[in-house]
C-alpha cells in the first residue's frame, strides 16, 4: 500500500471480528517494524503486552469502562513505558566503540537519573512514537486498531503484573474490523495548526 494512502485511510477500529485471530508470528512481524521507531539516545522503553487470554481481556475490559473493543479484539495490546530505561543503555551501547560509550553513557546518566518527570515524560514520548507506526503498520496490513487512554491504569497494572518502574502508556486494540468506521472525525484547519515561527505568528497558508 502507498504510504499516504496508509496515513489517510487509517481510522479508529471499534468493532472487531473476534473469530478472526492474529498468529504469534503475524503479530511478532508487525512488532519487527514498530521497533524501528526513534527513541531519545535510543533507549527504547517501550514494552508491548500481548493479551489473546480471553479471561485477562475481559478484567481489562472491566477497567476500561466497558469499552467493547477491548473485549471483542483477538489482540489487546498493552502498551508500557519504562520508566528507568536509562539504566539499560550500557546494554544498548555494547557494540558501540569504547571512545564513544565513554562519553555518552555518563551524559544519559546525567541527563535521566533522579528526574522523575522527565523519565515519565521520556516514556510516555517513546512509546507513543511506538504506538504510531503500530498503528500504520498495523492498516498497512490490513488490520484495524484503535488506541486507549479510557482505562484505570492501577487496575490494569495489576492485571499484566507491571512492575512499579513501568507505566500503561496506552492500549491498543488490534484485529480485523468488523464494521466500516464512521466518516473521518473533524480535523483543525492548517491554517490553525501551523503557527509561523512563534505560537502567534500567521497560520501557515500555502
Ligand atoms: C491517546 C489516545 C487515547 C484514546 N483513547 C480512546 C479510548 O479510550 N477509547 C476510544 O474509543 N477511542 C480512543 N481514542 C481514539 C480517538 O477517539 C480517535 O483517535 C480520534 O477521535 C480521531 O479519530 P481517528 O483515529 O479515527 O482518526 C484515543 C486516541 C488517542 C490518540
Amino acid at each position: 500500500m502507498e504510504f499516504s494512502e496508509v496515513i489517510q485511510q487509517r481510522q479508529s477500529i471499534k468493532s472487531y471480528q473476534p473469530d478472526k485471530e492474529i498468529s504469534d508470528a503475524e503479530l511478532k512481524e508487525l512488532i519487527q517494524e514498530v521497533v524501528l521507531s526513534p527513541s531519545s539516545f535510543n533507549l527504547q522503553h517501550w514494552t508491548f503486552i500481548a493479551v489473546k487470554d480471553t479471561g485477562i481481556k475481559e478484567k481489562i475490559q472491566q477497567a476500561a469502562w466497558g469499552q467493547e473493543q477491548v473485549g471483542t479484539c483477538p489482540v489487546l495490546l498493552v502498551i508500557c513505558g519504562k520508566l528507568n530505561a536509562h539504566q539499560d543503555a550500557s546494554e544498548i551501547y555494547k557494540n558501540v566503540p569504547k571512545e564513544v560509550t565513554e562519553k555518552v553513557l555518563p551524559l544519559i546518566n546525567d541527563f535521566y537519573e533522579g528526574k522523575d518527570q522527565l523519565q515519565r515524560d521520556e516514556a510516555i514520548r517513546s512509546a507513543s512514537l511506538a504506538a504510531m507506526t503500530l498503528m500504520l503498520a498495523a492498516h498497512n496490513r490490513g488490520w484495524g486498531t484503535v488506541p486507549m487512554i479510557g482505562f484505570d491504569p492501577e487496575a490494569v497494572s495489576k492485571l499484566v503484573n507491571l512492575k512499579p518502574n513501568y507505566i500503561p502508556v496506552m492500549m491498543m486494540a488490534l484485529g480485523y474490523k468488523q464494521d466500516d468506521p464512521k466518516p473521518r472525525a473533524y480535523r483543525r484547519p492548517i491554517e490553525e495548526v501551523v503557527r509561523m515561527n512563534t505560537l502567534d505568528g500567521p497560520g501557515l497558508k500555502g
